[in-house]
């Protein structure tokens, strides 16, 4: 009977966590109306590119959409603490920085949060990673990681279209 209890209660346990899982994505939670990401909130066009926060990180907003990413291209200092905030405006994306830690899916309807800091200079180009449609290999960005004093006296439009000064 103890046995049986056991399994029943192991068995219980699987099917809860999988169902759970797959319901929804599993690091971070937070939803989002993909269809008026351009009207309203976080991700209008005016609060994309890279925020300043007032204890020294930067907030990176991005919307993947087919084929581009939005802004295409952003600066980022080295050192500091990076939150990167990612919504898709249409089907799932993939969010990826090569040789770091940044790897997630933008699924539409939710909110992608990657936290990272990066250790020194560097130019990243971003490739979405998950098949997204006929135009999936052509989607990318950049993200480029500039030495302080220079993202320092970047305005934002700078930071967000990496414009050279
Ligand atoms: Cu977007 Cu593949």
């Amino acid at each position: 009977m103890i046995m049986v209890a056991m399994l029943l209660v192991m068995m219980a346990v699987i099917v809860v966590t999988g169902i759970m899982g797959a319901l929804h994505p599993a690091s971070n939670v937070e939803l989002i109306d993909p269809t008026t990401l351009h009207l309203q909130g976080e991700f209008v066009e005016s609060n994309l590119g890279t925020a300043t926060e007032p204890d020294g990180s930067v907030t990176v907003r991005l919307i993947a959409t087919q084929y581009d990413f939005v802004p295409h291209c952003v600066d980022v200092p080295v050192g500091a603490p990076v939150k990167f905030r990612l919504t898709s405006a249409d089907v799932v994306h993939g969010f990826l920085l090569p040789d770091t830690n940044v790897n997630t899916m933008v699924v539409p309807g939710f909110v992608a949060e990657v936290r990272t800091r990066f250790a020194k200079q560097a130019e990243y180009a971003m490739p979405c990673n998950e098949f997204c449609g006929l135009g999936h290999q052509g989607m990318w960005a950049r993200v480029r990681v500039v030495p302080q004093e220079q993202f320092a006296g970047r305005t934002l439009f700078e930071r967000r279209t990496c414009a050279t000064q």
